[in-house]
């Protein structure tokens, strides 16, 4: 699948001023409505690399394209209006109101007030902040993880075909976290933006990343590839120690129950437990083999949508189809299920639309 590239960095390095080598040599390619989630160990140059696609910060040397266009040539202010982008500790407008933060880009782009209270009520909703209590508030009036929230308003508000992240959900409860995630997800799906997100989570990375680039210190670029290939094959001791311990229950997360992990259903004990259904993640299966009652003799029946049975799982299937996720992963070469972890992006993108 050629999917096309929106972002690419051409052998980019950024030297700072007091000779600190932030960025060194980074080539990369963003394709089209793919969620890039860029990860490693502070100060390995994540926030430079963002900074530099939208021209905060100029690379030293390199080139950066955007749709091809080299981004040093473009009005730095044109571009912005393309690109959203939420700040690593937010950098909201400390003297405008909520409401003002979020319309900002509206304005700029001429939105008509309706529209544009509109998105805002919308937005506010999207993130938990009910526009009736938050719209007026000043960022100051705010809490670390509420300013979070309106960030991430403000860089959603137009649709932005590209969005750059820069760690939108590190200041807010696990629990709403997860909330955001979901929503953010649902979005990027829905309207194709391109992102890169950075993280420090790993589990972050892993659950909405199409792929994962791991940096190291000194913006080297150790593997960038879909999670499942990350964390079954880590090209680096670098890349080992970032995703950590437990890459194997990570790993459950991403992969899929599958015909091929099944064994007859002839073996399931009655009464029949309950079912888990084909194409599960096998966290969910799991978690099904784990709560049998004993008298269930570790297998769970597995039904297809129609709620048809056509197997029957146990632990081993579960661990043989986490090999074969991790096989297809190193290889390209898989099952469907794991396929689509594999290459990302599903290929039905809906054509961009315009926020209403
Ligand atoms: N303006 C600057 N002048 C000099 N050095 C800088 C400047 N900005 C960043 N650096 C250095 O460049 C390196 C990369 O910084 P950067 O902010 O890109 O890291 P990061 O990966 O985003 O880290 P974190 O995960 O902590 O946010 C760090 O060593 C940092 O100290
Ligand atoms: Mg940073």
């Amino acid at each position: 699948m050629a999917a096309r590239t929106v972002i690419e960095l051409d052998s980019v390095r950024k030297t700072y001023g007091d000779g600190t080598v932030a960025v060194n040599e980074l080539s990369l390619a963003v394709r089209e409505h793919e969620v890039l989630a860029l990860v490693g160990p502070s100060g390995c140059g994540k926030s430079t690399t963002l900074r530099m696609v939208n021209r905060l910060v100029e690379p030293t040397s390199g080139r950066i394209l955007l749709n091809g266009e080299d981004v040093t040539t473009a009005d730095p202010v044109a571009l912005r209006r393309r690109i959203g982008y939420v700040i690593q500790n937010v950098g909201l407008f400390p003297h405008r109101t909520v409401e003002a933060n979020i319309s900002t880009v509206p304005a700029l782009l001429g939105w008509d007030r309706r529209r544009t209270r509109a998105r805002v009520v919308e937005l506010l909703d999207l993130v938990g902040l009910p526009a009736a209590t938050y719209a007026k508030r000043y960022p100051h009036e705010l809490s670390g993880g509420e300013r979070q929230r309106i960030g991430v308003a403000r860089a959603l508000a137009t649709d932005p075909p590209v969005l750059l992240m820069d760690e939108p959900f590190g200041a807010v409860d696990p629990e709403f976290r997860r909330h955001l995630q979901t929503e953010f997800q649902r979005i990027q799906r829905e309207t194709g933006t391109t992102v890169i997100l950075v993280t420090h989570d790993i589990d972050e990375a892993a659950r909405l990343g199409d792929r994962i680039a791991v940096l190291s210190r000194g913006g080297k670029l150790e593997q960038v590839a879909s999670p499942l290939a990350v964390l079954a094959h880590p090209a680096s001791e670098r890349v080992r120690d970032f995703t950590g311990e437990g890459a194997a229950s990570r790993m459950l997360a991403l992969a899929c129950v599958d015909r091929a992990d099944l064994e007859s259903a002839d073996r399931i004990v009655q009464p029949a437990p309950a079912p888990v259904r084909l194409g599960a993640r096998l966290t969910d299966a799991f978690e099904a083999v784990a709560a049998l009652p004993g008298s269930a003799m570790g297998r769970v029946p597995v039904v297809e949508e129609s709620g048809d049975v056509v197997g029957s799982l146990t632990a081993d299937g579960i661990l043989g189809a986490l090999r074969r996720a991790a096989d297809a992963a190193g290889t390209g070469q898989g099952a469907p299920a794991v396929q689509d972890a594999v290459d990302g992006v599903p290929e039905d993108e809906p054509g961009r639309q315009p926020a209403v």
